[in-house]
């Protein structure tokens, strides 16, 4: 019957369209080739953003960049106030509960705290994981340069911010996808954007949505060679589970995403900054994934998605397994605000109906 919504048109949208045959993803217009060479947190951003907020809102990108510095700034007054409950938590969570913390609105203040303050509650997070004091952010850097910073207390590299930046763009929105929808739901309530963003960030962590990479990185552990992957590949099916990083509602060719984040990671290949290894051993399960796939599900086109090469890309920048669904929360962020924005100035109160097959009461 309505079998997860696939194929229901639930919001109209300007903001980014996705096309599963074709394999294409646009944002605002812009494909996302062109927007991954060019572009930026912040650009795209700006791009998102653009016309959803009254004169406050993001204006440009250098305006936006100095913004989101005191925005990071202030957010580090937070970081005093973690404690052991929080630190027990698994890092997406306890981003979770510290964006818990931020007041509620549907203005562009609000909107500004909730893109700069998990870009410093998720670095400071690990590094206080591990015992380490927590780096104060650099309002002069760049989001992605300055997220790298606190997460390992040194200047990264101009390859490693523009591999972050990226992958930050490439995830940025992606149309009616579970959290995105997740948050327009909220957002139709009137109810602020920090509330829909917390609903989009319990959304995301599921394995099937963003929750993926993590899995895919201790498939490659498993999997340990490349003469073993086949065989791997067989046994995983065999036991019924699916293959991590592969597969997609919308996409039936390859993702388009994936491949924008397999060229990100060029630049950090030929400097020597990633494990050839690590990418030999992926190419190769990707390989025989994809043969064995096509011969195991003959009925539905499988191939890669973007989770795949999330996952190398985020080892190779120094993100612990467990905190790639709260990077990908810090990227879709943008998304999930243009979202409730788009769906408060123009949508209704979202409010679908059940078919109710339980039993009728009992006849007196
Ligand atoms: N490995 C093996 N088989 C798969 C996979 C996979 N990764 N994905 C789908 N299939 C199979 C299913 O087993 C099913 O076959 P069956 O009917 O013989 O059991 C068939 O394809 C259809 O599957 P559905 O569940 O209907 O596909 P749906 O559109 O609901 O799923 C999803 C999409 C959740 C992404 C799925 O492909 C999956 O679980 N992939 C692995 C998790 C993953 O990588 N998630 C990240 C997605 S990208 C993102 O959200 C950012």
């Amino acid at each position: 019957m309505t079998n997860g919504l696939e194929n229901v048109v639930a919001a109209e949208t300007r903001l980014s369209d996705v096309d599963g045959a074709a394999g294409r993803l646009v944002i605002r217009g812009v494909s996302l080739d062109t927007l991954v060479r060019d572009g930026t947190f912040e650009s795209v951003a700006v791009l998102l953003l653009d016309g959803l907020f009254d004169a406050d809102g993001p204006r440009d990108v250098a305006a936006l960049q100095s913004a989101l510095g005191a925005a990071r700034a202030a957010a580090f007054g937070q970081v005093a106030a973690i404690d052991a409950t929080i630190l027990a938590l698994p890092p997406v969570d306890a981003m979770r509960a510290l964006v818990a913390r931020l007041p509620d609105g549907e203005d562009a203040a609000t909107a500004l705290r909730l893109l700069a303050a998990p870009a410093v509650f998720l670095p400071a997070v690990l590094r206080l994981q591990q015992g380490l004091p927590a780096v104060a952010p650099d309002a002069a850097l760049s989001q992605s340069a300055d997220i790298l910073r606190m997460l390992t207390g040194n200047h990264p590299t101009p390859e490693q911010t523009s591999a972050l930046d990226a992958y930050l763009v490439t995830i940025s929105d992606h149309g009616l996808n579970a959290s995105t929808f997740a948050s327009r739901v909220i957002a139709s309530t009137r109810a602020g954007l920090t509330s829909s963003a917390l609903a989009a960030l319990g959304a995301l962590k599921g394995p099937l949505h963003g929750g993926a990479p993590g899995p895919v990185l201790d498939m490659l552990d498993a999997v340990a060679t490349p003469a073993n992957a086949a065989a791997w590949l067989n046994a995983a099916l065999d036991r019924g589970d699916r293959l991590m990083g592969f597969g997609h509602r919308v996409y039936r060719v390859r993702d388009p995403r994936a491949d924008a984040l397999k060229q990100a990671l060029r630049p950090l290949i030929a400097s020597g900054q990633v494990d050839s290894g690590r990418i030999e051993l992926a190419e190769a399960i990707e390989a025989a994934a994809l043969d064995i796939l096509k011969t195991r599900k003959p009925d539905r086109p499988l191939d890669v998605n973007v989770e795949f090469y999330t996952a190398l890309l985020l080892e190779s920048l120094g993100f612990p397994r467990d905190a790639f669904t709260g990077v990908f929360a810090i990227g879709r962020m943008t998304g999930w605000i243009a979202h409730a924005r788009e769906q408060a100035l123009e949508g209704r109160l979202i409010r679908p109906s059940s078919v109710y097959i339980g039993p009728l009461p009992r006849a007196a």
